[in-house]
């Protein structure tokens, strides 16, 4: 099977959070591969403030790995099962969505690599997250594209200080994403979305929008 795959909008209709994923080592260019297709992506005024920490440390990847799993077992996963499914989506598929976010949960510092984004500036704010998220989301079409697994994360903010601390970064330096990649345990299949008529609005705020 070759190592690259697909049409674009193939590809970004099965880049799906792929959270169970094999400890089996990632080749080094296939990680370049990923950072290059994030640094390919724009930001404001092309500054490219973006640094990319990959983190393959077992010490490290623990270590957030704690603040991860505790952030999950403790605020996100009761909040989550506590209320009411994702949009279109049956309670059965939202019961199998926190599943798999539990194994993340508690296999994440097994995952063999780790990309996290980051800026420098004190103010992680909508404008600056224009500059990065762009990036972050052409790393995980690449790997998808490479049939790498991988998950945009940030419900490790919840200890932000603690995590940020862990990975080293400076104190003007903050983290907007974490994503753990690997080869996936299961396949790749279609995202499931809501239909571009409960989302879209022609001219006026409320106003059906009919392709
Ligand atoms: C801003 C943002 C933060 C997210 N944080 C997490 C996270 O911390 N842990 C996790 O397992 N999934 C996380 N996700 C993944 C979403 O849950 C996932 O994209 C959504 O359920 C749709 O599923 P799909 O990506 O498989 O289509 C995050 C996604 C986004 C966009």
């Amino acid at each position: 099977m070759p190592e690259e795959s697909g049409d674009l909008f193939e590809i970004i209709a099965t880049t799906r959070s792929m959270r169970r994923l094999k400890p089996d080592p990632v080749p080094p260019e296939l990680i370049r591969k990923i950072l290059e297709a994030g640094t390919a992506a724009p930001s404001g005024g092309n500054m490219q403030r973006w640094r990319f920490l990959v983190v393959t440390d077992p010490n490290v990847k623990q270590a957030v790995g704690t603040y991860y799993k505790r952030a999950w077992d403790e605020v996100v996963s009761p909040r989550y099962r506590a209320g009411d499914p994702a949009p279109g989506t049956s309670p059965e598929r939202f019961r199998r969505m926190l599943d798999a976010a539990q194994y993340l949960a508690d296999h994440i510092h097994e995952t063999p690599v780790w990309i996290v984004p980051c800026m420098a500036g004190a103010n992680p704010s909508r404008t600056a997250g224009s500059s990065i998220y762009p990036a972050v989301q052409n790393m995980l079409l690449a790997a998808r594209a490479l049939r790498l697994g991988a998950t945009l994360t940030t419900l490790y903010l919840t200890f932000e200080k603690e995590v940020e601390s862990a990975l080293g970064l400076p104190a003007d330096v903050h983290s907007y994403a974490l994503l753990p990649i690997g080869y996936p345990i299961g396949r790749f299949g279609p995202v499931r979305r809501v239909p571009l008529i409960e989302v879209v609005y022609r001219d006026r705020w409320g106003q059906q929008y009919s392709p």
